[in-house]
């Protein structure tokens, strides 16, 4: 988990410009498994990189916004090319507050609990609200998606109560640079 960082930023100058958003994504505060693993993560960060600003946005800190109606309808408007209504900006541009301190950071840290084999609401909620046409993806017809998130890097810590990957004892936690979860599990979920 240490060493991830070691080769993180690819130059000087994107080291001595950036900003590292850290995500946390549970609300159990000092309780946190997630939690404290993030904090020894990022207390190396800081040793190794003293110039990097890290930040953190808390998921459960009740100021994500939601993306009901006016949004999702702008967000289709901005498939076909459009502009959001009236009604819709407000909401829109809610969204765009949120996309924005995301696509500020040059690297991103996520801590991640597991919830329900899957990961908490407030982070698919975060995912949907970033997730736009013309701000984080391209699409058009011909040529299908396309990124528009460039040169930036990712790296997460989940934890969770039983044993999912290879190698990992009950209710430990572990780190991976991507999301490769491992074997699906077949085990009856709630019953059948
Ligand atoms: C609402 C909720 C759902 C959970 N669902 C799962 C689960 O599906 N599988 C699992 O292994 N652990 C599950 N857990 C246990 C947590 O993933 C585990 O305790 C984790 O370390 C909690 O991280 P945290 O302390 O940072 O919040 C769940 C915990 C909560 C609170």
């Amino acid at each position: 988990m240490f060493l991830y960082f070691s080769s993180y930023y690819d130059s000087e100058e994107a080291y001595f410009m950036s900003t590292l958003l850290h995500v946390s994504a549970s609300p159990r505060g000092a309780a946190s498994d997630s939690r404290t693993l993030a904090g020894a993560f990022l207390d190396t960060h800081r040793q190794a990189h003293p110039d990097v600003t890290v930040e953190e946005l808390n998921l459960f800190d009740a100021t994500m916004p939601a993306f009901g109606g006016f949004a999702a309808g702008a967000k289709m408007a901005a498939f076909g090319g459009g502009q959001p209504s009236a009604e819709q900006q407000g909401e829109w541009d809610a969204a765009r507050a949120v996309f924005d301190r995301f696509s500020a950071a040059v690297s991103y840290f996520f801590s991640v609990p597991m919830w329900n084999a899957g990961v908490p609401y407030v982070l698919k909620q975060w995912i949907d609200i970033i997730s736009q046409p013309g701000w984080l993806f391209s699409f058009t017809p011909d040529a299908g998606y396309s990124g528009l998130i460039h040169g930036k890097k990712a790296a997460v810590i989940y934890t969770s109560g039983i044993s999912i990957f290879r190698g990992m004892t009950a209710n430990g936690a572990c780190a991976r640079s991507s999301r490769r979860p491992g074997p699906r599990r077949r085990d009856p979920w709630g019953g059948r």
